[in-house]
């Protein structure tokens, strides 16, 4: 096998991959970047609405109503810590955004435009804010496009279209990672002093999903079969509109310039779930609220969707009603959401300046992941013991500043905050240790792994295993919960596990861009993923945030504020997995503030 050498290695090409290399080489480091996509490919690219940072450039703004805000939004299981962190980092990191030449839109005086979203409010939720930053409705592809040629500039090294597909631990250090070069299928190892995952979340796990067909979890799925834990699996975020049966998304800014959700009765019937923020309450609410109406009969037509309605007469009556004095035309809702009208034009015939968009909520977010502290070191205990040299951040790890629901925008913070804070912390910790060697064996494993899924001739396309994986989740361990749907779920996920091993068909015996043989070992870390999300849920025997138990409803803050850690034994055909619920959740601005104490959630 080949072996490359760089003092800092980092899975994943997406916003926070690039800000940690950028910060780990600006420090001094020699920096790889490994990424099964070509980088500006990677899902942040997909982000539309805006990054928050309490600018206060059209509204009286402050890191601390942020923090507020992400700690209630989340339900408060959000490390109250890393909460405030990401509020505060915020406000820097978009202004050296723009400093890099990241094209905002602006205000007519010339400062960086911001936009409402769910669940950002002033004061400790007296108002709404404009707090989202944005670049239209193309935000993430604007800091993907930026970072990147930042990047390109530091002659950070690219390794392009190589998959990792295993972690190196030597001696209790992280040490490398092994990657198949997509092009050649050959094996390569990276060595590293230290290792970033941050490789995105595994929303493929749900038939609708607004997730790229890319992301399938392959970094946590990595980390998880060598011992390392997951944590908050159970809380994975559905967006409350996705395009109908396709889950593309459709911005929460679209409620954000004024739109609004419309049953069939023709009634905006957020209304009646969150009287103060409406269409803007936070995402798990709205999502459960289009659900519900769908069962109640409401859906249009009678199916399972509803519609978001942003054309300009909509609006501005609902501007009138409300006494706002902003009205829009068909020039303004084309400028700032010229993808959502692209998209749906494209893919429904629908246009949405003159007609409503038919959507349904979308799998959309993992809150968990790898558990990390603030500077993106890998945590694998309650106790917060750090293990050496291995670090995540993005969507793959779990600071955890999002708790049980993510607020909108909140993502692309996060990728910006704490890539930085583990860019500027492997540049240091790498000049400080030595290099680990590499195991005599390193590689051995996984290359049988391959070479066993590579000549099975059994009877199952893996396409046919994911669609019912997919099914199962989507079913079973979506938006809503019980006992018995998560027992099924687990009970179907570890049948299509064993036929994952035991009858799996790979026709293409082919090493060039073999995408019948990577679509395997993806769906390999899918089931893995799906089956542990399901245990989580299903020990959480309360309702919280993006976490909705029909048999729990209620949120238990005597027993529940805790994280889930969940660790795999066991071997790939029969796989252990253990649950430890001792970490507590930060609490720290709570004990100085009342506001910070957990509550009922008003909206
Ligand atoms: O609705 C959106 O634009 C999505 C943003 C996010 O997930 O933060």
């Amino acid at each position: 096998m080949k072996i490359h050498k760089h003092e800092v290695i980092i899975v994943g090409a997406g916003g926070a991959g690039l800000m940690a290399a950028l910060y780990a080489s600006r420090g001094g480091a020699d920096v790889a970047v490994v990424s099964k996509l070509y980088p500006t490919r990677s899902h942040t690219g997909t982000a539309q609405g805006g990054i928050g940072a309490a600018l206060g450039n059209l509204d009286e703004d402050q890191p601390i109503y942020h923090a507020y805000d992400t700690v209630k939004g989340g339900d408060y299981l959000a490390d109250q810590n890393a909460a405030l962190v990401l509020a505060e980092g915020a406000v820097e990191a978009v202004i050296e955004l723009e400093h890099m030449g990241l094209p905002f839109d602006r205000t007519p005086d010339g400062r960086i435009s911001q936009r409402r979203f769910g669940g950002h409010t002033r004061e400790f939720g007296k108002e709404l804010v404009r707090r989202a930053c944005h670049a239209a409705d193309r935000t993430g592809h604007m800091i993907l496009q930026t970072l990147y040629q930042n990047c390109i500039k530091r002659n950070v090294n690219f390794f392009d279209e190589f998959q990792v597909v295993d972690t190196i631990i030597n001696d209790g250090v992280c040490v490398g990672v092994v990657a198949i070069q997509i092009g050649t299928g050959e094996f390569h190892i990276f060595h590293g002093k230290a290792v970033m995952f941050a490789s995105g979340g595994w929303g493929r796990c749900w038939s609708v999903s607004s997730n790229a067909h890319s992301m399938t979890g392959d970094g946590a799925a990595a980390v998880l079969r060598r011992g390392v834990p997951l944590q908050d699996m159970e809380f994975f975020q559905f967006h409350p509109t996705g395009i109908y049966k396709m889950g593309i998304l459709i911005t929460e800014g679209v409620r954000g310039e004024g739109g609004v959700l419309i049953n069939n009765k023709g009634e905006r019937f957020m209304e009646k779930y969150a009287p103060s923020a409406k269409d803007l309450a936070s995402r798990d609410v709205v999502s459960r609220a289009i659900y519900d109406e769908v069962k109640k009969g409401n859906g249009i037509k009678g199916k399972d969707y509803v519609y978001l309605d942003v054309r300009p007469e909509t609006v501005n009556r609902f501007f009138a009603e409300e006494g706002r004095k902003e009205r829009i035309d068909a020039a303004y809702v084309e400028k700032k959401l010229p993808d959502i009208l692209d998209f749906c034009r494209t893919y429904l015939g629908v246009d949405p300046v003159k007609e409503p968009m038919p959507i349904q909520p979308t799998a959309h977010y993992a809150m968990g992941g790898i558990p990390t502290n603030v500077d993106a070191q890998v945590v694998i205990d309650e106790n917060w013991t750090v293990l050496p040299g291995m670090y995540a951040a993005g969507e793959t790890a779990c600071v955890s500043c999002h708790g049980a629901n993510r607020l909108g925008t909140n993502s692309l913070v996060d990728l910006i905050v704490f890539g930085r804070r583990g860019g500027m912390h492997m540049a240091d910790y790498v000049k400080g240790v030595d290099w680990t060697p590499l195991p005599a064996d390193a590689g051995h494993e996984i290359e049988s792994e391959f070479k066993r899924i590579r000549s099975s001739r059994g009877k199952m396309k893996p396409y046919q295993l994911r669609a019912k994986m997919q099914e199962v989740m989507m079913e079973n361990v979506g938006v809503y919960r019980t006992e018995k749907t998560m027992t099924e779920a687990i009970n179907v996920l570890r049948e299509l596990r064993h036929e994952f091993r035991t009858n799996i068909a790979i026709d293409d015996q082919g090493y060039k861009f073999n995408t019948d043989l990577m679509e395997a070992w993806e769906l390999g870390n899918l089931l893995e993923l799906a089956e542990v999300t399901a245990l989580s849920a299903r020990n959480r025997t309360e309702s919280r945030g993006g976490h909705s138990r029909d048999d729990y409803p209620k949120r238990d803050d005597e027993n529940w504020l805790v994280h889930t850690l969940v660790c795999r034994a066991g071997t790939d055909d029969d796989p252990q997995y253990t649950i430890n619920t001792a970490k507590k959740v930060d609490m720290s601005l709570a004990e100085t503030d009342e506001r910070f104490r957990p509550k009922v959630r008003a909206y």
